[in-house]
């Protein structure tokens, strides 16, 4: 097998900066590759906790003014991963959340910031560094989509390019003065180059230039060539069908395995399940929850979004209560729903328990100890917690959308591919739908050889990168082939 050599462009890579999904994926992708004779190096900025984790970090070049301010670019390493740092202090050395102020606001400066990242990486893409030249530049979402556009405009001899989208709803807007300060030409500003709406678009740039297009799941890539799952951008995917395609995302599953997971309180294997009772026990704790096995303990894991569906969730309340569930959700993000959710706890205490705040080490607990998950997302591009769901045996009950249509199978349902039935789908998006799943959710849990069957099916579900790593190894070498 010929080697390929990727370098893959992303804004956040767990586990070192992580605000969502993206950073799973950019961390996870490049170790599974290597099983498929790819060789992938990331190229990411070097924010504070970048440059404190990275070891072996060798400065491979630097320049005295690059984008406004003295920059580096390093090469170092982190638990497996072959990194290339951008140290530019100016643009990256702040503290917090990669993309807002901790007032939540974007940092006024963030075209600048990730064209830069851009730029590096379509100067690696033509030989920066001698030792590592790609073959082909993956940029993923719009903090990456100028990678693409700037290889297409220096007009040079250039690697192939495959731009991923991990979530239309962030598409990289600016105002179109920026042109000129982040070195593009300004015929670019044109509705069939980077125009979009008055303004340009990140994302835009990378879906017009990039030579192939993926989307985390087959569904999701069907979803958005319609004009609203597309979100403005319908008609170009349309147009590009051809090089658009779908590739499921899978989970690192030696950080998400509950028989050798330091952050639940009691590990258990697949064959025996007996400590995930335990386990609830301890959550149910956690969140102030009345200790009881016969209740069927709901959990909840999630950016507080839009997207996320969770306005549905609340208004699913009445009927958890007389269902006689319990709900634990961790989360955070709008205010609006970080208070109504913990309103919500304090009306209905031992039954509703609220963590706000971002807690990976919570996230195993209530995958051990929840008895379902649930998902209820308007739109979701592929969506990683249901499968981490599926891994630790709670039953995820998911909107019928994205992602999650691909990788749950519902009770009701012969799977065409004869995968057996792992959770529990509703549609539409409505928080009655959402409620009629819940119920039947009830009655699954109280009929134990149900349960038991859709727990040990999900159990069994391959949910890990390795084939998913094939699909995009395949895809990079069909990619070099079409160009050879
Ligand atoms: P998205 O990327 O849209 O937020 P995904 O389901 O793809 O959704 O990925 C979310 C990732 O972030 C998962 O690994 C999930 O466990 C994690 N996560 C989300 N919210 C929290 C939180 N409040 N605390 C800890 N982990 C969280
Ligand atoms: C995005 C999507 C999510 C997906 C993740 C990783 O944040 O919202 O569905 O799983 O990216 O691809």
């Amino acid at each position: 097998m010929m080697p390929v050599r990727v370098l893959a462009v992303a804004s956040e890579v767990y586990p070192i900066v992580k605000t969502g999904g993206l950073a799973d994926v950019a961390g996870a992708l490049p170790i599974a590759l290597k099983a498929h004779g790819v060789e992938m190096r990331t190229l990411m900025p070097g924010y504070p906790d970048v440059m404190r984790l990275v070891s072996g970090a060798a400065e491979i070049r630097s320049w005295p003014d690059y984008f406004g301010g003295p920059g580096r670019l390093l090469a170092g390493f982190h638990e497996g991963l072959d990194l290339f740092v951008l140290d530019v202090p100016h643009l990256y050395a702040r503290l917090g959340n990669p993309y807002v102020t901790t007032e939540g606001v974007d940092w006024p400066d963030n075209g600048v910031r990730f064209a830069a990242l851009s730029r590096v990486a379509a100067d690696i893409g033509h030989g920066l560094v001698p030792a590592f030249v790609p073959d082909i530049v993956h940029a993923h979402d719009w903090q990456a989509g100028l990678a693409p556009a700037y290889l297409h405009y220096d007009n040079r001899p250039r690697p192939a390019t495959v731009m991923t989208i991990h979530n239309m709803a962030y598409q990289g807007k600016f105002a179109p003065e920026l042109i000129g300060s982040i070195g593009l030409p300004w015929h670019t500003f044109n509705v069939n180059e980077l125009e979009y709406f008055g303004g340009i678009s990140f994302l835009k740039a990378g879906l017009q230039f990039a030579d192939r297009i993926t989307t985390v799941s087959p569904t999701y890539a069907r979803e958005i060539q319609s004009d609203e799952g597309g979100m403005g951008f319908g008609g170009l995917l349309r147009a590009r069908s051809d090089v658009l395609s779908g590739i499921l995302n899978g989970i690192d599953i030696s950080v998400w395995n509950p028989q050798e997971d330091p952050h639940i309180a009691y590990r258990y294997g697949a064959e025996d399940l007996t400590f995930r009772a335990a386990n609830k026990a301890v959550l149910q704790q956690q969140f102030n929850l009345d200790s009881s096995d016969e209740a069927p303990l709901l959990g909840v894991i999630s950016r507080l979004s839009w997207q996320k569906g969770l306005d549905l969730l609340l208004e699913a309340i009445p009927t958890i209560l007389r269902e006689g569930m319990q709900l634990a959700l961790l989360g955070s993000g709008d205010r609006d729903l970080q208070d109504r959710y913990q309103a919500a706890a304090r009306a209905n205490p031992g039954r509703i328990g609220v963590a706000i705040g971002y807690d990976e080490i919570l996230a195993h607990l209530l995958q051990a100890g929840s008895d379902a998950l649930i998902v209820p997302s308007r739109f979701e591009p592929c969506g990683l917690t249901q499968l981490c769901a599926l891994r630790y045996g709670a039953v995820p009950i998911v909107s019928r959308v994205g992602g999650l249509e691909d990788t749950i199978v519902d009770i009701g349902e012969a799977d065409a591919s004869g995968r057996n039935a792992t959770g529990f789908k509703f549609a539409p998006v409505t928080a009655d739908a959402l409620a009629g799943s819940l119920r039947k959710a009830n009655a699954a849990f109280h009929d134990k050889q149900t349960w038991r069957r859709l727990q040990r099916n999900g159990l069994a579900t391959d949910v890990s990168w390795r084939g998913r790593a094939g699909d995009y190894a395949a895809l990079y070498r069909d990619l070099m082939a079409a160009r050879a």
